[in-house]
């Protein structure tokens, strides 16, 4: 057992307050977030967080410290009593004085809080994480339709000749500071520089907006950016060749993604001097 009121009290702080780090960590984990824009829906976390922490630490809470309390009084049983803790400790003073620079952890009473709330951690945002994964997620700003789920199926479409307007119409808000990671992570960094003139493998996004605009007639900045993305070879930059840029985007970028790097082109990329 924990001893006196205070370590339990202490243990059941302990275990509130990791219940709502898990359920938060979970939640920001879980697919709505994409792993990536954690922070966007700050509100969302705060109080999706706030909320599950009251619910689960009522319930979780109670369960991981009566459970906690019943796994400690299971292990305490074969722990050896307080004279023979007595002489294991002066066992080890004497080994610990032939070997001065060996290390020694203790588990005391008091770390068990500590232990307890790693454990209804681990617990907790195993739970949540199941729980979230289950439910589908609607997208930031948009309910998604019932059953539709975040598969390939859900990667930017490619679309048929003339379709891009309603599809970079269709397209969620987006995100430009996610857009910038996506610079980064999607490997665009790689091959596009930022700098004015600046070839590497391919053209540099120096005023790209405001040139995609003039690329093809009839087709907006969004739309040709949108298809440079997803098909690249539909328009070969002149001075360049075709199959040159990464072929794949289609399937690995999500819509909310291409949105991102869209905004991100706009808010980034237009107008430039
Ligand atoms: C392996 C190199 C490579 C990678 C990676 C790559 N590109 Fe490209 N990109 C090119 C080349 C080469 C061209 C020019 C040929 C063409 O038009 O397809 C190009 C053309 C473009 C254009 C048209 C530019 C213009 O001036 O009209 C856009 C927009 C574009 N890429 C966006 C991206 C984005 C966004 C990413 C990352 C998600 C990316 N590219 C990743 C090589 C790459």
């Amino acid at each position: 057992m924990m001893g006196s009121t205070g370590s339990k009290l202490r243990a059941f702080t302990a275990a509130i307050a990791a219940t709502l780090v898990a359920a938060n960590a979970a939640w920001a984990a879980s697919p709505a977030q994409g792993g990536s824009a954690v922070f966007d829906n700050l509100i969302f976390v705060v109080i999706g967080g706030v909320l599950m922490a009251l619910l689960a630490s009522v319930a979780g809470g109670v369960v991981i410290a009566v459970l906690a309390n019943s796994v400690s009084r299971f292990f305490r049983r074969n722990l050896p009593t307080d004279e023979e803790m007595a002489e294991l400790r002066a066992e080890l003073r004497e080994v610990d004085q032939r070997r001065p620079r060996q290390i020694r952890i203790e588990i005391t009473p008091s770390a068990e809080p500590f232990v307890f709330s790693a454990i209804g951690f681990v617990a907790c945002f195993i739970i949540f994480s199941l729980a979230l994964s289950a439910v589908p997620q609607p997208v930031r700003g948009e309910a998604m339709p019932h059953g539709e789920e975040a598969k390939p199926a859900e990667s930017a479409a490619l679309p048929k000749e003339g379709d891009f307007g309603k599809i970079t119409d269709g397209l969620p808000k987006g995100d430009p500071e996610n857009g910038a990671k996506l610079f980064n992570t999607a490997g665009c960094v790689g091959c596009h520089s930022q700098k004015k003139g600046e070839r590497l493998v391919g053209p540099s996004f120096y005023n790209l907006w405001n040139i995609a605009e003039t690329r093809v007639p009839g087709m907006s900045a969004r739309e040709y950016l949108y298809q440079s993305i997803v098909d690249p070879n539909a328009y070969i930059v002149e001075g360049y060749q075709a199959g040159l840029m990464q072929q794949n985007y289609a399937a690995i970028l999500s819509p909310q993604q291409m949105a991102d790097i869209l905004a991100w082109i706009e808010a980034r990329h237009k107008d430039e001097p």
